[in-house]
């Protein structure tokens, strides 16, 4: 059975908090929201129910967890020989949606790091994320809330879908802020580099920490075959049950709009705003369904939407999906990492590939 909590992301019930904190207490999972993504916490001290949030997701084993601390002064509980530059670096952009790698200590158990001498660790910009770690008094072990390899989840309703009935807890909190998960930064080399863009951007990192190694394979490998970099990064991820595809021009999406009235099956446009209205410009879409992500404008929004688009390409009767291509700056960067995982290496370039694929 897992019992639902409600509680008010802005002034979160002190009493709803201190319920949820005793099952994370008593060795027990939690899925929480956080200002990315939702959470599948555990007390991240307790092996054995950290070993529960792999089994409930069916997680490879390999793939490291984040703990996640109420505040920087927690770090020395889970890290060990944190130099300045990072203590530095916590005083600014703590609580927010950027997770470091550190040497960890030996208190934390072998499985949240997956073997490894590090650990990701992050301190969640979110009042119920932070009450709960608070009140637990352990830094919460969590990975996104979703099954794993599908889309993460950004709102109550989708954790409900991946985890009724598997965990002990769902807290319901409302909508995540970014919608994507949190920019994962290795502290341990030099310069520090990237593992995995997320909500918080590199230029915004750069502000703080000076130039950060960017791998040029960060979302070029993702393109079509997969070289890891985080360990999790190498696993087919976020992906809807239905095929992905990625228009490398947006003329394809015209183009695949007129293609689709003489197909058997509806296809899928996942778009913005301004693309759909391109579309719909003067002619009657038959076969499509549209799904609209947001403004080409404001990306942030479009972040926000994106797991969420996901899913509705799985609840359309579309055989496929066809997604647009977007700037690969600031949190762009993290869309189309996630778009890229997502599609799995399928695009299409030219309208002789877009002809192939939806017949
Ligand atoms: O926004 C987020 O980070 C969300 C919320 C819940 O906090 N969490 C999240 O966790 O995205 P997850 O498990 O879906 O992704 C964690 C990523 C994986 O790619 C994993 O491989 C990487 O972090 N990771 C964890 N520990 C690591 C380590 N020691 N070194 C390198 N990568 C690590
Ligand atoms: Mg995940």
């Amino acid at each position: 059975m897992t019992e639902i909590i409600r509680i008010d992301p802005i002034n979160p019930e002190t009493g709803r908090l201190a319920r949820a904190a005793e099952v994370i207490k008593d060795g027990g999972t939690v899925a929480f929201p956080t200002e990315t993504v939702y959470g599948l916490g555990a007390n991240g001290f307790d092996a054995n129910a950290c070993s529960r949030i792999f089994e409930i997701k069916g997680r490879p084993a390999d793939n490291p967890l984040i703990l996640h601390i109420a505040a920087a002064s927690w770090l020395n509980r889970v890290a060990n020989g944190v130099d300045r530059r990072t203590l530095d670096l916590v005083e600014k952009v703590w609580p927010g949606p950027i997770t470091l790698v550190l040497k960890r200590n030996n208190d934390v158990p072998d499985i949240v790091t997956a073997g490894l001498k590090t650990a990701a660790i992050r301190c969640p910009a979110h009042r119920i994320a932070l009450g709960l770690i608070e009140q637990s008094g352990v830094p919460i072990a969590a990975p996104s809330a979703n099954l794993s390899t599908k889309p993460s989840t950004t709102k109550f309703e989708h954790v409900l879908q991946d985890l009724d009935g598997k965990v002990d807890v769902i807290i319901d909190g409302g909508d995540a802020t970014f919608g994507v998960e949190s920019t994962i930064i290795d502290m341990t080399v030099n310069p520090p580099t990237l593992l995995r863009p997320g909500a918080f951007t590199v230029e915004e990192i750069e502000r703080y920490l000076g130039m950060i190694k960017v791998p040029k394979t960060i979302n070029q490998s993702l393109k079509s075959d997969d070289v890891a970099i985080a360990p999790g990064m190498k696993y087919r991820h976020y992906a809807p049950d239905k095929k992905l595809v990625l228009a490398n021009d947006d003329t394809l999406l015209h183009a695949a709009a007129e293609l689709a009235v003489g197909l058997k099956d509806p296809i899928a446009i996942l778009c913005s705003k301004q693309k759909a209205n391109a579309l719909m410009n003067g002619v009657k879409l038959r076969n499509i369904s549209l799904i609209v992500l947001g403004s080409d404008d404001n990306l942030y929004e479009v972040a926000r939407n994106l797991f969420d688009g996901f899913r509705a390409l799985d609840a359309t009767g579309a055989k496929l999906g066809i997604i647009q291509k977007f700037d690969e700056k600031g949190i762009g960067l993290a869309i189309m990492n996630r778009v890229y995982k997502a599609a799995g290496g399928s695009s299409v370039g030219t309208f002789s590939e877009l002809k192939e694929l939806l017949n």
